[in-house]
């Protein structure tokens, strides 16, 4: 079974609430989910997961320092190409999963788009978005899963054009 691993910053449960809904979805399409605090998250849960979804609320317009040292703490555990997602509850600005996501992309992981940012405390209809990116975690890894690992380039979405053919 696909593994992933749902990381979370969370000050007064918000995010964590949404972590718990992304876990059920992605639960729910028989991916093996584990949620963790970024204080617990240890680096062979990491390496061993397909998908690591990041979750932080936003402080002070960015996220908090510890959690920005942790991700950047990811290059050790290889998470190249693996599937991310980047989510967080917020008040105003929202900035943490943003960066969250631009982290990972420097890191070589394969980033949902758009992030899922939910203000303050998610209420069901949230919650369910949730759920919703808990199934596209599930679905990407399980396509990731599904390529071949090496071959012709033709699932990069890449059209090669011969010589002489459609160059005018
Ligand atoms: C001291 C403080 C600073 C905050 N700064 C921001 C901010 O710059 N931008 C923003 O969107 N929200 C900001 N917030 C709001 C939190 O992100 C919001 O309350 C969020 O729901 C907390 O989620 P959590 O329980 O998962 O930590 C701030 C909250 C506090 C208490």
């Amino acid at each position: 079974m696909p593994k992933a691993v749902i990381i979370y910053l969370s000050t007064s449960g918000n995010t964590k609430k949404m972590a718990d809904a992304i876990a059920e979805g992605a639960r729910s399409r028989n991916v093996d989910a584990e949620i963790m605090n970024f204080h617990e998250a240890r680096i062979e849960d990491i390496r061993a997961a397909d998908a690591i979804a990041i979750g932080s609320s936003t402080f002070y317009y960015k996220m908090l320092p510890p959690m920005e040292k942790f991700i950047e703490s990811l290059e050790k555990a290889n998470v190249a190409d693996k599937v991310g997602a980047a989510f967080g509850s917020y008040g105003w600005s929202g900035e943490a999963p943003v960066m969250i996501a631009e982290k990972m992309r420097a890191l070589g992981m394969k980033v949902i788009d758009p992030v899922l940012r939910i203000q303050y405390e998610p209420a069901e209809k949230d919650l369910e978005e949730c759920k919703r990116l808990g199934k596209d975690i599930a679905a990407k890894v399980k396509k990731t899963a599904e390529k071949p690992k090496s071959g012709k380039p033709e699932d990069a979405g890449v059209r090669e054009v011969k010589m002489g053919e459609g160059g005018h």
